[in-house]
């Protein structure tokens, strides 16, 4: 996709299609709208003195050759209530209309923002243009393969040419998140058989190489050497071997101590001896949705030059059953000494995150933030609606919630209790793996605690959000890419604890 800038009038604009914003309205009022209504020869009167339109969210006007406009197609967006209006309105409104054939048709595109001038609504409508029509075709054969979106170029425009650097900075920030997302929705989706631990690592190094960060990764071996006993444990059941991947991105003064960000990459979780129901299993294939967060915002950060040091830490293993499987009852050592009763090896993603937790240490960070698709429970939580995160320090988990409130990828904070810790002690070795059905993704918290250092440290779990179900106005149905967004912006604000 090409971008252009451009400042003047909605009418001047050449482009196939041209996009404009309105609140709601009971008639048409107001310089820019009674120009649209001119121009289309008083067909948005018509429309509204219809009920056709309002303005309302998810709404779209759609004028064709109107008068006086170059463009051949005037579409006019609806963003709900003005008192609501806020960033995620234009990334839900640019994410309904990127999937629309008065769009897709067009080879060209114009987005006049009139009077909106925020760099956030700049910056989201960007990113739901292309957040809304991502789709996987590399799987498809023959017609099903072809793209149908036409659209090669978009202008993004104003009034006047005031704020145009403004808008060009926002507009490129918002290409390149949601390009951080649109990896991490491509590399969950990936089938487990084109994403095994060691493909995967081959790509962390690809994009390693492209955007300039550094990528090491520790094969069994050194895994082994590393005594990371837990994740071993998991991986142990495969045929295919686990990989250790360690992202280096240097944006930061040197010896500022890093940030760093832990996935849970289990790149297929059949639950191993415990096994899962077959029903939806093939949606495991996206248990490595953490670190593809991870890494993708990696990537992201990487791109926009962020100054920050920041480490990505991926454990990266099938779970898978085996003859030389984990047995229930089995007792692992983790990196950190620490021992761990099996009692459930479809629980696998908090052993291999405590031996990574743990790892973090060797890189002395300021701050570690894990995200994992790590507890089922998340839905009886917060649906598919947000992330519940929790931690061990109030201000990091209060950037998380700023993070959250500020790009609409919703959290909300549960608690620790000692009640949680007692669930996950052992009668026999320090910990077990699974303290029952009661308060599962804090009980799952309370585990990876134990492997935490002496750091402020916060844990999402993104079980949920993960996998969109049914598809909305900017996530098409499937894989999500929760995180990017979220953590690109709390690492963007980043300032010491
Ligand atoms: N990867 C799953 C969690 C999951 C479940 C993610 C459904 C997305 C959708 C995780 O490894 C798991 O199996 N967790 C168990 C833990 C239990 C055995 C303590 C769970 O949530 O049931
Ligand atoms: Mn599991
Ligand atoms: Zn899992």
């Amino acid at each position: 996709m090409k971008y252009d800038f451009a400042g003047g009038p909605a009418g001047s604009l050449t482009d196939d299609t041209v996009i404009c914003f309105t609140t709601e309205i009971k008639n048409v009022a107001g310089k820019f709208l009674k120009e649209i209504d001119v121009a289309a020869g008083g067909g948005l009167t018509r429309l509204v003195e219809s009920g056709e339109f309002s303005g309302k969210e998810g709404e779209i006007a759609s004028f064709v050759s109107p008068a006086e406009f170059a463009t051949g197609r005037l579409l006019l967006l609806g963003l709900g209530s003005p008192k609501k209006v806020a960033a995620d309105s234009f990334r839900r409104a640019m994410g309904l209309v990127s999937r629309y054939k008065g769009l897709t048709k067009a080879q060209t595109a114009a987005v006049h923002f009139g009077e909106f001038t925020d760099r956030d609504y700049f910056q989201a409508a960007a990113e739901g243009l292309l957040l809304g029509s991502f789709r996987l075709l590399d799987y498809k054969t023959g017609e099903a393969a072809e793209n149908d979106n036409r659209l090669t170029s978009v202008t993004f425009a104003l009034p006047d040419k005031k704020r145009l650097r403004a808008l060009q900075g926002a507009v490129e920030r918002g290409q390149i998140i949601a390009e951080g997302q649109l990896l991490a929705r491509r590399l969950a989706s990936t089938p487990a058989n084109d994403l095994t631990p060691r493909k995967y690592a081959g790509k962390a190094q690809q994009l390693a190489k492209k955007f300039g960060f550094k990528c090491k990764i520790l094969d069994e071996k050194a895994i082994a050497a590393e005594k990371m006993g837990a994740l071993l444990g998991v991986a142990q059941g495969s045929v295919e071997p686990p990989r250790f991947l360690i992202l280096e991105y240097d944006g930061g003064k040197a010896g500022q101590k890093p940030v760093a960000l832990v996935g849970k990459g289990v790149t297929f979780d059949s639950g191993g001896i415990s096994l899962k129901p077959s029903l939806n299993m093939h949606e495991m294939k996206q248990d490595m949705a953490g670190s593809a967060a991870v890494l993708s915002t990696v990537v992201t950060a990487a791109r926009l030059g962020l100054k920050l040091n920041i480490v990505g830490l991926i454990p990266a293993t099938e779970n898978m059953p085996s003859g030389k499987a984990t047995k229930p009852g089995d007792i692992h050592v983790s990196r950190k000494g620490k021992t761990i009763e099996i009692i459930n090896t479809d629980a696998e993603g908090r052993l291999i995150l405590a031996d990574a937790l743990d790892y973090a240490n060797e890189f002395d960070p300021q701050a570690v933030i894990d995200v994992a698709t790590l507890t089922g429970a998340t839905l009886y939580i917060l649906g598919y609606a947000g992330a519940p995160i929790l931690g061990n320090n109030n201000k990091l988990l209060e950037r998380i919630e700023a993070g959250a409130e500020a790009t609409s990828e919703r959290v909300w904070t549960l608690p620790i209790w000692n009640d949680h810790r007692d669930q996950m002690k052992s009668n026999i070795a320090d910990l077990v793996n699974s303290g029952g059905r009661a308060a599962g993704t804090i009980a799952a918290g309370a585990f990876l605690e134990n492997f935490i250092g002496d750091w402020p440290w916060a844990h999402i779990d993104i079980a949920a959000v993960d996998l969109e179900p049914s598809g909305k106005a900017y996530v098409p149905k499937g894989a999500s890419g929760f995180g990017v967004r979220l953590l690109t912006e709390v690492l963007s604000n980043w300032k010491r604890l």
